[in-house]
């Protein structure tokens, strides 16, 4: 693991020496045969994190690159995760048993749960992205298209009383029969048609008589995922260690600032915390405007393209795409009240799930904050507690503060032990 750095200095020490020397004419050959001699001995220098090669001859090589030991997957006992969840949880209910978690792992990652065998769950809940994707406002599914909304991060979803941005799923162990069916994300035509393809993986078929008794169903393809899933528990996080762990130096003073502006400022009504634990949500709906603000930058087209960092040409075309809107809770109730309400969303691990709201359309905290401070989007039906704030822009950066000062201490523990997943064919 080590990076060696000592014959780049040794051969500029050399040419050094040479420009200096009288003897100049004779130098280059000697510096060669120099470097050369070194370079028996030594590794060549690493660039980057890739493999050196030392030994790449003999039959008992073992890579040393740095990118795949950073890779290299880490078990992180999720058994003992959820029966004793982090400082500023709550106990979880029903924690799952271990070989239940292992085999929801395994199927997270299974591509062949899409119709054309490409696309995973962890594909979209990226597990070095906080299990959301940070690089698109909404994902790409199997047909290659943007999906409606953002996806969640899954961190902490063993508590949700109600699923996805509008809550039309309250059951974790129904809720993956809707991506896998969805068309536009993993494709399957049928439930018996993803049954039926992981009947036929030995794997499989024989990991699900273990483990349930009756073996492979619907119900237990949901169950071993949801078990994953509600093993995902991160929390420990500064503000934990300081709030709840009356640890005063685990935060700095601007985090405790932010966080009397996160009271007095009303954020915790709705991203709710109380006095043993917090999930930094009501888990009910609320309309902040997102989605009339989103519709109103739809409707007016952008003039110019950036096509590089300072670089814009003009647009002469309409390169607005149709979009249907989005009407949020009551697409499900059919309640007027309702409209483009969204459930709130737990601010644990947030500095980690950039891009943030349901369509991904603020890219950073800053944003959001800016956001609220200006009284959320012009809607007139949006909820009272959506008006100017009046935060002065240093109020504002210690509002982002304490919500950085939220991520969990084993956000990168998850993911070294979502690696631990099988790649290809499990064994
Ligand atoms: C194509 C990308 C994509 C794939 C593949 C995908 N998801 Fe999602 N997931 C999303 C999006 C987007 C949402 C939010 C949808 C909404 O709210 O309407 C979501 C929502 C969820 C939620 C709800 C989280 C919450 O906080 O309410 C869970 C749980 C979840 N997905 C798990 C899974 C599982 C398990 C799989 C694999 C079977 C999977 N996802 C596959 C994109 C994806
Ligand atoms: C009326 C209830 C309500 C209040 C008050 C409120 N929020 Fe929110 N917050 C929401 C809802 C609902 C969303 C999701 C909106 C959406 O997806 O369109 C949200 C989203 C967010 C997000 C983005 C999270 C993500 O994962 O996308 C952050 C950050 C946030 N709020 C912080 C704050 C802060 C800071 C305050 C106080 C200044 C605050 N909220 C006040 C309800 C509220």
């Amino acid at each position: 693991m080590v990076i060696r750095t000592g014959i780049l200095s040794r051969i500029a020490l050399l040419a050094t020496f040479c420009s200096l020397s009288f003897l100049a004419g004779n130098c280059p050959a000697a510096t060669l045969r120099d470097a050369a001699r070194v370079s028996d001995a030594q590794p060549l220098p690493r660039v980057g994190q890739g493999d050196d090669r030392t030994g790449y001859q003999s039959s008992d090589y073992r890579s040393n690159s740095k990118s795949l030991a950073v890779l290299t997957g880490h078990d992180a006992a999720l058994e003992a995760l959820a029966a004793n969840p982090p400082l500023g949880l709550p106990a979880l209910p029903d924690p799952p048993l271990a070989p239940r978690i292992a085999l929801g792992r395994t199927l997270f990652f299974e591509r062949r749960l899409s119709a054309n065998n490409t696309l995973s769950c962890g594909m979209c809940h990226v597990p070095e992205q906080a299990f959301t994707q940070n690089e698109l406002a909404t994902p790409v599914g199997i047909r290659g298209a943007f999906i409606k909304r953002n996806a969640p991060a899954l961190f902490n979803v063993g508590y949700r009383p109600v699923l996805f941005h509008d809550g039309r799923e309250t059951k974790l162990e129904v809720q993956a029969w809707a991506p896998l069916l969805a068309a536009n994300e993993m494709g399957n035509v049928s439930r018996a048609a993803v049954i039926q393809r992981l009947m036929d993986i030995d794997f499989y078929r024989d990991a699900f008589a273990t483990e349930f008794s009756d073996g492979l169903t619907e119900l237990n393809l949901g169950a071993a995922l949801a078990a994953y899933q509600r093993a995902l528990l991160s929390a420990d996080s500064p503000f934990d260690r300081w709030f709840y762990g009356g640890d005063t130096h685990a935060v700095d003073p601007s985090v405790k600032r932010g966080f009397e502006l996160f009271r007095n400022k009303d954020c915790g009504s709705c991203h709710v915390l109380d006095h043993s634990a917090a999930h930094f949500t009501d888990d009910d709906f609320h309309n902040t405007g997102v989605s009339a603000r989103s519709a109103s930058i739809r409707a007016q087209p952008p003039a110019e393209l950036q096509i590089a960092p300072g670089v814009k040409i003009p647009i002469d075309t309409d390169l607005s795409v149709p979009h249907p809107g989005d009407d949020g809770r009551a697409e499900i109730t059919g309640e007027p009240t309702e409209l483009r309400k969204f459930r709130t969303p737990s601010l644990r691990n947030v500095a980690l799930t950039a891009p943030y709201m349901h369509d991904g359309s603020l890219p950073t905290l800053a944003a959001v904050v800016d956001f609220y401070n200006t009284g959320g989007g012009e809607d007139e039906i949006k909820d009272a507690l959506m008006r100017p704030l009046g935060m002065t822009s240093s109020e504002e950066h210690d509002l982002v503060a304490f919500l950085e000062a939220l991520t969990g201490a084993n956000t990168d523990a998850l993911a070294a032990d979502a690696r631990t997943a099988p790649i290809g064919d499990p064994k």
